[in-house]
């Protein structure tokens, strides 16, 4: 591809793991042909990697995820299994030199976040969250307008993602063995919403429930910011819920007026902000549009972190993924966590 002038090669993608995600990433990813190309996918059985190589049109097929990490022609691997394996499969693919996009939540645990992110840190190679709607421009724009202080302090933020989940018992939200769960699995995108505007809490008070295998279904925390030098006092309440359908909104309240993105998850296409008392002005209107299913930002942001040589996104740094995932570990011990620890190796 062409940047200012310079001709670049293309930035080598593997794919690990073949299930519902992985696909819809190689789809957008095939929208970006200028600058990506998918070299390889790796699957645990042959036959899922060559099924899914035939779907997505990619040269190279393994039946390992070590094999993948070891094809000398991928730069970044996108880690899309499930997330029991987060962590193993990105030190296996940091430890065989390759970068690592790492579907969310990075890890179960901060000490295998901590881990993850020393790793990357001293072998000087990228790593990020796949926390795309940290990278959605709508979302960019909220954080850049909160952080202008246009809106006052920021005193309030409220984020929900939640639908009535109707699969199996076995299906891997539901799966202790696969570090089921709706605060893992749906639960991290309010707490990553509510971290790009207030940072980390101090404590976190909450309730839940919990469905028949064992994991956690239903869940609301309040979150606790005590004043600081820089700034007054805040809180922040999340719900998710993999029992009832909640509106997917994200509402963020300051001083002098509000944001509010319904679907900030599903498709944040709409940004309304109030500046001044909601009932007194009315709000402006922030639109965008976006291709394929929304995953393209992050595949961009992760190529021009590599071209630029940054081991880091500063829309998904690492620090915020620590932090979320010291608050996910506190919700989850508030509200019972019977899944088993991974063993040490
Ligand atoms: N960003 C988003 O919008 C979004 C949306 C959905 C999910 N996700 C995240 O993406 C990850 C995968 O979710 P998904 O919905 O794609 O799940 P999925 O369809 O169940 O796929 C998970 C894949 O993980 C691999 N895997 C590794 N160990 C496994 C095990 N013990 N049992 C079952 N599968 C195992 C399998 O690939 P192989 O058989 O090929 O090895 C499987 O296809 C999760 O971490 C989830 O949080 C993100």
């Amino acid at each position: 591809m062409l940047l200012d002038g310079i001709v670049t090669a293309l930035t080598g993608w593997g794919i690990l793991a073949t299930g519902h995600i992985a696909s819809v990433f190689a789809r957008d990813l095939a929208l970006l042909s200028d600058e990506a190309r998918l070299v390889a996918v790796g699957s645990r059985t042959l036959e899922r990697a060559m099924a899914f190589a035939a779907d997505h049109d990619i040269p190279r097929a393994y039946d390992s995820y070590a094999d993948l990490a070891g094809d000398p022609d991928v730069d970044v691997i996108y880690v899309a299994s499930s997330h029991h394996d987060h962590f193993a499969s990105a030190k296996l693919c940091l430890e065989a030199g390759k970068s690592v996009l790492v579907e969310k939540p990075l890890t179960t645990s901060p000490d295998d976040t901590a881990e993850l992110i020393n790793l990357a840190d001293e072998r000087g190679l990228f790593l990020m969250e796949a926390l795309w709607t940290r990278t959605n421009p709508l979302l960019r724009k909220a954080a850049a307008l909160a952080a202008s202080g246009e809106l006052g302090e920021i005193r309030h933020v409220s984020a929900n993602f939640g639908f009535a989940f109707r699969g199996p018992p076995t299906h891997r939200l539901l799966d202790p063995a696969q570090a089921g769960g709706v605060i893992l699995d749906a639960g991290v995108y309010p707490l990553h919403m509510v971290n790009l505007f207030l940072g980390e809490p101090t404590d976190l008070f909450g309730y839940g429930s919990h469905a028949a295998t064992g994991v956690d279904s239903h869940a609301a925390a309040v979150l606790n910011y005590p004043a600081t030098g820089n700034r007054p006092a805040g809180t922040a309440t999340v719900i998710c819920s993999l029992e009832a359908d909640l509106p997917t909104t994200l509402e963020v309240f300051g001083s002098f007026g509000r944001i509010m993105i319904n679907d900030f998850f599903i498709l944040p296409k709409e940004m309304l902000v109030y500046r001044g008392h909601h009932r007194d002005v009315a709000p402006e209107v922030l639109v965008t549009q976006w291709p394929g299913a929304g995953y393209t930002f992050q595949a961009q942001e992760v190529m021009r972190c590599l071209r630029a040589g940054e081991v880091e996104s500063p829309m998904v740094p690492w620090r915020d993924s620590l932090a979320v995932s010291r608050t996910l570990a506190l919700w989850q011990s508030v509200v019972g966590d019977p899944r088993p620890q991974r063993e040490e190796s």
